[in-house]
């Protein structure tokens, strides 16, 4: 038996506007503060290929079917495991990492409707043995969510493209998956103070994470 994989990968996840960078930057910092090795990522974008991948996501000029987007997702993914949480989980690091594997089970399953277990085959092969040991989900409405995302953006936000409905079937995607996996993923109310919420992740966390060396 080998022990290559002695780093803690930790996720979070949630709708649009749920709150997940500012949680994960602010679990950062009191993670770093308390001496702990602790890098943050986020996809997608993490990786050469990844930068490039997500430009063509975002770009206002291509019209991109449903089946390429969940390829080119994946497509960062599986660079993203390679070329960063591998070798960083591999020297004992703990990697917070910003949206992952359930927000394409949320978002291009129950979302999008692309058949689960085929999601599920797909990201034995991205990931191998590496799983997240916590995941904290972001729960909000798309209503609430959409209130914060507007007065950020200067233009038409995701949620306001892709629709409410489409949003509502994602949020229950989260709730389901959470369900399904109720040892890993921690479901925590977004509409909660920013401190409450970080309170909380850090007090779960301590359960987890050994004491900074
Ligand atoms: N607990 C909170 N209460 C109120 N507002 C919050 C809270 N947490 C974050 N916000 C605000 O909500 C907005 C969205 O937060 P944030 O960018 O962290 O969400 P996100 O989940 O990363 O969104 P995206 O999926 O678009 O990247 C920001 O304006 C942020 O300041
Ligand atoms: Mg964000």
């Amino acid at each position: 038996m080998t022990h290559a994989m002695t780093g803690t990968l930790i996720t979070f996840e949630g709708i649009d506007g749920s709150g997940k960078t500012t949680q994960a930057r602010d679990v950062l910092d009191v993670l770093m503060q308390r001496g702990y090795p602790v890098t943050l990522s986020r996809e997608p974008g993490a990786t050469p290929l990844g930068g490039v991948v997500r430009n063509l996501l975002l770009s206002e000029d291509l019209t991109i079917g449903s089946m390429a987007e969940l390829f080119l997702f994946l497509a960062d993914r599986s660079e993203h495991v390679e070329q960063v949480l591998r070798p960083r989980l591999s020297t004992g690091q703990i990697v917070l990492v910003d949206r992952f594997t359930d927000a394409t089970t949320a978002y291009q399953g129950y979302g999008m409707k692309h058949p689960l277990e085929t999601l599920e085959s797909l990201h034995r092969m991205i990931l191998g043995k590496i799983v997240p040991a916590k995941t904290y989900l972001l729960d909000i409405s798309p209503e609430k969510a959409l209130e914060r995302v507007r007065s950020r953006a200067e233009k038409k936000t995701r949620i306001e493209e892709r629709g409410l409905a489409f949003f509502s079937r994602v949020r229950e995607g989260y709730l389901e998956i959470a369900r399904k996996n109720p040892q890993r993923i921690c479901i925590l109310d977004a509409t909660l103070p920013r401190e409450e919420i970080s309170r909380r992740i850090l007090k779960d966390l301590a359960n987890i994470l050994p004491h900074p060396s």
